[in-house]
């Protein structure tokens, strides 16, 4: 057995068995594995972290939903243009998802893709109108809660969670970026901006 030698309160040396040490470092290995990422100077609940993340997960997946959807839906004269913004975006949101997923898993979550009470959990509608305007209408409706949320939720993970808040401000770069889109499309063939909100 390793032994290593601590000094005594009086003086004297004692001998203590080093395998407790290493026991006791690998419970304490193995129950950090358990909970995956999170260290004992996680600022956070990860809990709560998790549930928020779970928000933020289903209202990705209805966003690529809406996109897919609207993408196949955009026919028509002059349309192709928003067709392939849609498509874009679309490819977008599911690069969300995938981020938001991981993170789920590296706090120790399972990420919660069940379809059932998808939109009670997310942040944004399936809607769909029926032509091109209303869709782009909805997408930027949605796009701008997307961003209010994203950025409420930056503001929670602060300094507490940096990896997680790092990860929000990039989805959060991209959000503002399709609203921007969206925008400019309702623009161009309305020739007018959406001043609703
Ligand atoms: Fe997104
Ligand atoms: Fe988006």
């Amino acid at each position: 057995m390793m032994l290593k030698r601590s000094s005594h309160k009086n003086g004297h040396k004692k001998t203590q068995p080093f395998l407790s040490d290493v026991k006791e470092l690998r419970r304490r290995a193995q129950t950090s594995m358990e909970k995956g990422a999170v260290t004992s100077s996680y600022g956070l609940d990860p809990n709560v972290a998790i549930d928020l993340l779970q928000t933020a997960l289903a209202t990705e997946i209805v966003c690529v939903l809406r996109y897919t959807s609207n993408a196949s839906a955009a026919m028509g004269i002059n349309s192709s243009e928003v067709k392939a913004e849609f498509e874009e975006h679309a490819n977008d949101e599911l690069a969300h998802l995938r981020k938001i997923a991981e993170r789920i898993n590296e706090l120790g979550g399972t990420p919660n893709l069940n379809p059932d009470g998808l939109i009670a959990r997310s942040h944004t509608q399936y809607a769909s109108g029926p032509d091109l305007i209303d869709m782009i209408k909805e997408n930027l409706i949605a796009e701008r809660i997307a961003v209010e949320s994203y950025t409420e939720m930056i503001r929670f993970f602060s300094d507490k969670d940096p990896t997680t808040r790092i990860m929000l401000e990039g989805i959060l770069a991209q959000e503002e970026e399709h609203a921007s889109d969206m925008h400019d499309l309702l623009v161009a063939r309305e020739g007018r901006p959406m001043l609703r909100k």
